[in-house]
C-alpha cells in the first residue's frame, strides 16, 4: 500500500491541465450499455475507478480497450451477466451505476449493496424507489439488490426525497429505456447528470430539462439507442479544477489551470474569490493568483449549482491560512470531516461542532505523518502537506489515485516535491515505484 510524500511549504508557480472528470466518466461508461454498437470515449481520465469500471464491464460481458496515454476507451456494449458482484461493487461504491444500464438493457439485474464509505451511511433506497415507480420488482435480499422487470418498465412520475447524483443518473438510463414519459422532480443538476443526458440524447432519447430540477424523458420502450457518429468527449473534471485553485490559495501560489469548464464552477469561483483570491477566466483557462492574507469565509455545501461537498475538504485547507475564523457547513454527507483530525496533526485548529467545523486562521502547519480517509480528504492533505514545514507522508493514498489523475507530474510541473514511497518506508523517494496509473 503506497503513501505519498510531500515537501514543502512550496509556493505552486506555473501551469496544469485538468483531467476528464471522474464523476462523469463513470455514469457515461455504464450508460454505453444501452447502444448496440461500438462506442468511444475521450478525455476518459487514467484513475483506478476507470480501470475497476471496466473490469466490471468485462464481468458483465462488455469488452473494452483503453488507451492510456491517448485518454480513449473503446467498449462494445453487451450484457451476458446481468450482475455487479460484491467484489466489485466494494472497490468502488459508484458500481451501483450499473444498476439502472442492466435493468434497462436486460429487463434484471443483481447489483451487491454498496454498504456505506469513510463520508456517510450512503443508502440506495432513492435508486430502489425509481425502480419500483416504473413497474420493476425489487428484492433485497443476502447483500443484493435483486431486480427483475419481465414486462418492461413504464414511464413514471418520480419525486426525489432529497437531490441524489448518481440516483439521477440511473433514473435517466431507466427513464430513457421506458415506454412513454417519465418526469424526474428534484432532480440533480450537476454537470455528470447532465452529460449522461446529453449522451442518450445523442443516442435518439427525447430528454427536456437537463441541468434543471424537473427533466422530461421521452422513453424508447427497450429499443437499443442508436449508433454514435463520433467519439463522446468525457467533460473536464470540476472538482479537480477547484482542488488546484485551492492548491493555488493554501501555497500563496500562482496557478494557471488549463482546460477547465469555468460555466460549472462558478460557486467554487465566488467562494475562493471572496477569500480574496484573484481569479481571472479566458475561455478555458483560469488563472489563480494569491493574496498575501486569505480572508475567513463562511460556507454551506449544497447539491450543484451551490458550493459543493467534493469541495469542502480543499477549502477547508484554504481556510487556515485565511486571518480570522472560517466556518463550513456540511449538509450532504454526515462524516465529512475526517480530515480534521489528520489536519489537526499538522497543527491546524479545526473545532467541529455537529455538522460544522470552525477553522481558525492563520495556521503555521509543519509536516507529521497522517492517513488519507477518502477522496477528498486525501487531496486536502496533499496541499496541507504543501503548505507544512518539512516532509509529510500520507498513508493509504490509493485513494488519491481514485480520483486525481497523475498527481504528482502536475505537482511537480508546479514546482512542488512529492513523491511515492511504500507504506512500510521512510520518507526515501526511491522505496516505491510510481503507481501504474500516474
Ligand atoms: N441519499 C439517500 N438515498 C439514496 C441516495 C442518496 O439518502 O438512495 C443521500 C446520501 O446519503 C447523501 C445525499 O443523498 O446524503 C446525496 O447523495 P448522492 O446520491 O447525490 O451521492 P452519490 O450519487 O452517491 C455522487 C458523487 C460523490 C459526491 C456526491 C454529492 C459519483 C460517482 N459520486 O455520489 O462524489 O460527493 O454525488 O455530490 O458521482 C467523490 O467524487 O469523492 C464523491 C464522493
Amino acid at each position: 500500500m503506497d503513501a505519498f510524500c510531500v515537501e514543502g511549504p512550496v509556493r505552486l508557480k506555473g501551469d496544469v491541465r485538468v483531467s476528464g472528470s471522474k464523476n462523469a466518466a463513470l455514469p457515461l461508461l455504464f450508460a454505453s450499455l444501452l447502444f448496440e454498437d461500438e462506442i468511444v470515449f475521450d478525455n476518459v481520465p487514467r484513475l483506478w475507478d476507470i480501470e475497476t469500471t471496466l473490469g466490471l464491464l468485462e464481468h458483465i460481458g462488455t469488452k473494452s480497450h483503453w488507451d492510456k496515454e491517448a485518454g480513449s476507451i473503446t467498449l462494445n456494449p453487451k450484457v451476458i451477466r446481468a450482475e455487479a458482484p460484491y467484489d466489485w461493487v466494494k472497490k468502488m461504491r459508484a458500481g451501483v451505476l450499473a444498476l439502472g444500464p442492466l435493468v434497462a438493457r436486460a429487463g434484471e439485474a443483481r447489483v451487491s449493496l454498496p454498504g456505506g464509505c469513510a463520508i456517510g451511511a450512503r443508502p440506495i433506497d432513492f435508486h430502489l424507489m425509481v425502480l419500483e415507480a416504473m413497474g420493476a420488482e425489487v428484492i433485497v435480499e443476502q447483500g443484493y439488490v435483486q431486480v427483475k422487470a419481465p414486462q418492461g418498465l413504464h414511464g413514471a412520475k418520480v419525486v426525489f426525497p432529497q437531490v441524489s447524483v448518481t440516483g439521477t443518473e440511473n433514473a435517466l438510463v431507466l427513464a430513457a429505456c421506458a415506454r412513454g414519459e417519465t418526469v424526474l422532480e428534484n432532480a440533480a443538476r450537476e454537470p455528470e447528470v447532465v452529460a449522461v443526458g446529453e449522451l442518450l440524447a445523442r443516442g435518439g432519447v427525447v430528454i427536456e430539462g437537463l441541468g434543471s430540477g424537473t427533466i422530461r424523458i421521452q422513453g424508447r420502450a427497450g429499443a437499443m439507442l442508436k449508433r454514435l457518429d463520433g467519439p463522446v468527449a468525457v467533460p473536464a473534471d470540476r472538482i479537480e479544477t477547484g482542488t488546484w485553485i485551492a492548491a493555488a490559495a493554501v501555497t500563496g501560489g500562482d496557478v494557471r489551470i488549463l482546460g477547465s469548464r469555468p460555466q460549472d464552477q462558478e460557486a467554487v469561483l465566488a467562494v475562493f474569490r471572496s477569500m480574496g483570491m484573484k481569479l481571472d477566466v479566458h475561455g478555458d483557462v483560469i488563472h489563480a493568483v494569491a493574496p498575501e492574507v486569505l480572508e475567513p469565509i463562511e460556507v454551506t455545501t449544497e447539491p450543484f449549482p451551490g458550493y459543493a461537498t467534493d469541495m469542502q475538504a480543499q477549502l477547508l485547507v484554504a481556510c487556515l491560512r485565511a486571518r480570522g475564523t472560517s466556518r463550513i457547513r456540511e449538509t450532504i454527507f454526515e462524516n465529512r470531516f475526517m480530515h480534521v483530525a489528520e489536519l489537526r496533526r499538522l497543527g491546524a485548529q479545526v473545532d467541529l461542532q455537529g455538522n460544522e467545523a470552525v477553522i481558525h486562521g492563520p495556521a503555521e502547519l509543519s509536516a507529521a505523518p497522517i492517513m488519507a480517509t477518502d477522496l477528498r480528504a486525501s487531496a486536502c492533505l496533499v496541499l496541507g502537506a504543501l503548505a507544512a514545514r518539512g516532509v509529510t507522508k500520507i498513508s493509504r493514498i490509493y485513494h488519491l489515485d481514485r480520483g486525481y489523475s497523475r498527481i504528482e507530474r502536475k505537482l511537480e510541473g508546479l514546482g512542488a516535491r512529492a513523491w511515492r514511497v511504500s507504506d512500510e518506508a521512510t520518507t526515501q523517494p526511491e522505496a516505491a515505484a510510481p503507481s501504474l496509473m500516474q
